[in-house]
């Protein structure tokens, strides 16, 4: 299959779990009885988990408090502290000298970081960002590149109850304004510039810009020595990370918080207007963390090494790369550059090189993997395998079968796991030594995770039948509101299905076995390369330049990306040379160079309802190339229709 992808392949064989009696949940059997301990007793056995899975300063003696929901509450009256349960706990443990991070960065250059070490470095860092004024509730902006100081700061908010919130390095500065704005931060955490693809990447005049006008909370930006690239210095208002590190002590008592206390506030793109600051608690996000790193990836701390090449900037980064396996007290390895750099066969080198034993990408990078042919993975050793994972869009079965054959041997489970920002952790996924798999197929939903697909009365569809997917029972790690926004939160997740259940924004349905096929967003949020884009905000970001009089855009299939992003505009001005690039690079400006459009359209009309909607299941048929079903009678102009399919 080697350089070229198959556009359809129907993959109808079940791939058996491999036997392993040491996995935490080995059979189907014992998923089953789990998954009956929950329904017997919800709380009870949540209860049960969290007592043993997390340190807790001061025991919760209620497990959910349902009384104001949907704001659920869980563990209210505990206490803890996130770093001390990824760091303390282990070092008093006789853990010191175990690896926390593996780090490699673009030019070769590689750091081992014991959680020892760590440690120090976190306590360093809360120290020096407490002398700066944070503390409890205040809210850090992290925007920076793959280093380790980026989870190092993440940490260091935790320690002193601060509440981060990671901004992906590659989004606009004027993304970032926004999200400094919207949450009120009173410190920006960044670096000079880092590697990529050959060459230093930028990040503070990206700040600086971003502080630019307004951010009037903003007191402070810590700024990481990285890139050694030269960089514009605000007296009083940039501190030196390094240095502020190096003059305080490293010990640092850890400050206990309310399990609810919001432990982060991560933005993503909704069906309309901005970006929404997905709101996270403590208690019940960190015990969902290391959970679903034990049961789905089957972690085993003192011998794996776990690669998740999400950027932190993600919630995969997050749970998986940062909280996850350092609640477990295992190694995480980061990469700081891009993947294919100097050559496609980076990802394996690296996977070779550490000894990687369960790696987690999504599905575009694989399919971009497997257009660079199958001599590269060849090239290395990769038998040390035992678990592969995908994320963030559906994959197709071709490339789920060529992970598990050319890149697992045909000998490591792989997990498809679906879950999003809101879930804070895997919903429905394999559990990789119990659950039978099919390519394509995110299986079951996890014990203690109790999903349904249904109609748009709420009532379960038959097998077979597309639905909507819900989450039908609360869980720990379940986002806490929109930051800011309770009527928001309540509109988005809650009204469709009156408070009953929440509502995940993706279709899907459940084959005769019981399996779950996850179908893509049925609002208008595009997954580009396993990226989480509104239409809205990108409509936005055209309208926003002075040729555009108006903007519509939609997502088309693509082999690679998964969806593409095709735009209809139409201009207030004839088209000149170059508006196409200018338009294109506008758009990366407002937001970043992910939103960026592949494919643009100009027309004289969008074409309209009657009422005046655009008409976008049209523009889609439109955009895919497929043929035109609906009924146009009620188009102002037909001719339209011509021009956006290319052909007026
Ligand atoms: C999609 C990423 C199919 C889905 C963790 C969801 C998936 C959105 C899968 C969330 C999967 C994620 N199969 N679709 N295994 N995983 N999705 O918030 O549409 O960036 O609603 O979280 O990605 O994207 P988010």
């Amino acid at each position: 299959m080697s350089g070229t992808i198959e556009s359809t392949m129907h993959e109808m064989r079940v791939f058996p779990p491999p036997q392993d009696k040491a996995a935490r949940l080995s059979s189907m059997q014992q998923y089953q009885a789990l998954q009956q301990r929950f329904v017997d007793d919800f709380s009870g056995t949540w209860g049960e988990l969290a007592t043993q899975h997390i340190s807790w300063r001061k025991p919760f003696s209620t497990v959910l408090d349902e009384s104001d929901a949907p704001f659920y509450k869980w563990f209210a009256d505990g206490q803890l502290n996130v770093s001390e349960n990824c760091l303390d706990r282990h070092v008093a443990a006789g853990l010191g000298e175990r690896t926390a991070i593996i780090w490699e960065g673009e030019p070769g250059e590689v750091r081992h970081i014991s959680y020892a070490e760590l440690l120090g470095q976190v306590c360093r860092a809360a120290n020096a960002m407490r002398a700066l004024g944070i503390g409890k509730g205040d809210r850090v902006v992290i925007y920076m590149p793959m280093i380790p100081e980026a989870a190092m700061a993440m940490l260091a908010c935790t320690r002193i109850g601060a509440t981060h919130s990671v901004v992906f390095g590659a989004f606009s500065s004027k993304a970032l304004h926004e999200r400094i704005e919207d949450a009120g931060a009173k410190m920006v955490i960044t670096a000079d510039g880092a590697w990529r693809r050959g060459a230093v990447s930028t990040l503070k005049p990206g700040v600086d810009a971003a502080l630019a006008s307004g951010c009037a909370t903003i007191e402070h930006v810590m700024v990481v020595r990285r890139g050694g690239n030269a960089v514009d210095w605000v007296d009083g208002r940039d501190v030196d990370w390094q240095q502020a590190l190096a003059a305080q002590p490293d010990v640092c008592e850890p400050l206990a918080v309310e399990a609810e206390h919001p432990l982060f506030i991560l933005y993503t793109s909704g069906s309309t207007g901005t970006a929404k600051g997905i709101v996270h608690a403590t208690g019940g996000y960190l015990l969902w963390a290391r959970l679903t790193m034990q049961w789905v990836f089957d972690f085993r701390p003192q011998s794996d090494v776990f690669w998740c090449t999400a950027d932190i900037g993600w919630i995969t980064g997050h749970t998986y790369s940062v909280y996850g396996p350092l609640a477990c007290g295992g190694t995480t390895l980061m990469y700081e550059g891009v993947p294919t750099f100097p050559d496609p066969g980076r990802i394996w080198k690296i996977c070779r090189d550490h000894g990687v034993t369960v790696f987690y990408t999504a599905p575009t990078a694989i399919r971009a993997l497997i257009k660079a042919g199958d001599a590269w993975p060849a090239k290395y050793d990769l038998s040390k395998f035992r678990i592969l994972g995908t994320v963030g869009e559906p994959i197709n079965p071709q490339a789920w079968m060529w992970y598990h054959d050319v890149i697992g041997g045909g000998r490591c489970p792989v997990v498809d796991t679906w879950w999003q920002t809101e879930t804070g952790g895997h919903m429905i996924a394999p559990l990789p030594f119990a659950t039978a798999t099919k390519p394509g197929s995110a299986t079951f939903p996890l014990p203690g995770v109790f999903a349904e697909v249904v109609d748009m009365e709420g009532v379960p569809v038959e097998h077979g039948q597309g639905g909507l997917l819900v989450v039908t029972r609360p869980w720990p790690s379940m986002l806490r509101g929109i930051w800011g926004d309770e009527a928001r939160y309540r509109r988005t997740y809650w009204q469709k299905f009156e408070g009953r259940y929440y509502f995940a924004g993706d279709g899907a349905h459940k084959d005769d076995d019981g399996y779950y096929w996850i179908m893509g967003r049925v609002d208008d949020v595009l997954n580009v390369s396993g990226h989480r884009l509104g239409t809205m905000e990108i409509e936005s970001a055209l309208a926003s330049h002075p040729a555009v009089a108006e903007a519509a855009v939609v997502g088309r299939p693509d082999e690679i990306k998964g969806e593409a992003i095709c735009v209809f505009v139409v201009l207030k001005q004839d088209e000149t040379e170059g508006l196409r690039t200018a338009l294109r690079n506008h758009v990366a400006a407002e937001i970043g160079p992910i939103a960026k459009p592949d494919d643009i359209r100009f027309a004289d009309k969008l074409p309209k309802t009657r009422s005046g909607k655009i008409m976008r299941r049209l523009l889609r048929d439109i955009a895919a190339g497929r043929e035109i079903t609906q009924d146009m009678t009620t188009l102002e102009d037909l001719k339209v229709i011509e021009q956006l399919q290319g052909k007026g």
